[in-house]
């Protein structure tokens, strides 16, 4: 069995996916759209606990095959998502649109 080229880690713990800390956001139809976007770019969803940087909820971090993780922030909006998918599915840089949600892993500057 191989791997997924790419891994989606999408936070769900105490603020990322929290409806009482971000109640303009349906969490769950993100989840689903995020795996949706996985099934149709041969990508794998993993869903975690707190990933440590709670103040840039919701957060995503997307691991291609030989990459870096790229750790996305404030993924709320169907905007960044589409803007995920793309990239996923079209390969490349980090697009400008998807630099904006950036984040550092926790830990560094
Ligand atoms: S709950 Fe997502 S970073 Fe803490």
């Amino acid at each position: 069995m191989t791997s997924p080229a790419v891994r989606l880690t999408v936070c769900r713990d105490c603020c990322c996916g929290n409806a009482r800390k971000h109640p303009d956001v349906d969490h769950d139809a993100q989840l689903a759209r995020l795996r949706e976007i996985a099934a149709a770019t041969g990508a794998a969803v993993t869903v975690s606990e707190c990933l440590d940087v709670c103040d840039h909820a919701n957060v995503v971090v997307v691991h291609r095959k030989g990459d870096k993780p790229v750790w996305f922030g404030f993924v709320r909006g169907d905007g960044v998502l589409d803007d995920l998918h793309k990239w996923i599915k079209d390969g490349g840089p980090v697009p400008d649109t998807l630099e904006l949600h950036r984040i550092p892993p926790p830990g560094r500057p």
